[in-house]
């Protein structure tokens, strides 16, 4: 594959005397889509939070487009985003109004157009004059990710984003999110806990456990390591091993 856009490496953070990611290495390419797939409380968020330069790492290095993240914070940050259910947006704005607020942080271009485009894609035109706080939590969900998308980032962060979202969206965003990475050549780092969406959209799966690294692979080249039927035994049997092991 080609160059990583992401290039992590000894990632730690500590909060006091808890560890929560421990020394971890990894990268993620041009047109990848990398999955974090662990248990509650693993360490992905923490990571997710590190690479978007929300909290700072305790030891290790963060390089995206070749750059050091500590040294070139906004420039990396203007070609990245992220979605993640837990985050708010202003909640007396309508969904347009939000998403106008973010075309013009990052300084985009005819923004009317994009919004209208992005409303579209993600099926939105019926909340597109709510109020947020209106919002359900699936269209809320639709926002985020709606926000995330419309800045056309070249590296995206998802975590959790089709948590609350019914199957027939999640669909759809899925298509949607492939599409742009093959087009757009987009590299996207995804969390979920459903299995079956990880393996179908991951073209390779690095699994946290502890806030270590346990398995790194492709769907299928993890399931075969651990001699088990799907994805969801090995996550299944991995989750259930005990700190230390
Ligand atoms: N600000 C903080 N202060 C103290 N501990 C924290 C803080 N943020 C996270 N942690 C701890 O770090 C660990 C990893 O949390 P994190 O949110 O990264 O897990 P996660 O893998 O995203 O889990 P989930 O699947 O539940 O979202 C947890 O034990 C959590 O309690
Ligand atoms: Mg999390």
């Amino acid at each position: 594959m080609s160059t990583p856009i992401v290039e992590v490496r000894n990632l730690t953070k500590r909060f006091g005397d808890f560890t929560a990611v421990d020394n971890i290495s990894f990268d993620i390419h041009e047109g990848e889509i990398l999955g974090l797939l662990g248990p509650n409380g693993a360490g992905k968020t923490t990571t997710i939070h590190m690479l978007l330069g929300l909290i700072a790492p305790t030891s290790g290095t963060i390089h995206m487009f070749g750059l050091d993240l500590a040294k070139h914070r906004e420039s990396i940050l203007q070609q990245v985003n992220f979605s993640s259910t837990y985050i708010s947006m202003p909640f007396s704005l309508t969904v347009e109004e939000n998403l106008k607020v973010i075309a013009r942080l990052y300084n985009l271009q005819n923004i009317q157009e994009r919004v209208d485009t992005i409303v579209e894609k993600l099926e939105m035109k019926d909340i597109q004059k709510k109020l947020t706080r209106k919002l359900s939590s699936g269209q809320m969900s639709r926002l985020t990710l709606a926000k995330a998308l419309m800045t056309e980032p070249k590296v995206l962060f998802l975590d959790e984003p089709t948590a609350s979202l019914d199957p027939d969206i999640v669909n759809k965003i899925k298509e949607f999110l492939r599409e742009y990475q093959r087009t757009a050549g987009l590299s996207i780092l995804y969390t979920s806990h459903n299995m079956r969406e990880m393996e179908e959209m991951s073209n390779r799966i690095i699994f946290l456990q502890h806030g270590h690294i346990v398995a790194e692979g492709t769907s299928d080249e993890i399931v075969q390591r651990y001699g088990q039927r799907d994805l969801e035994e090995v996550f299944l049997k991995l989750a259930r091993e005990p700190k230390g092991k």
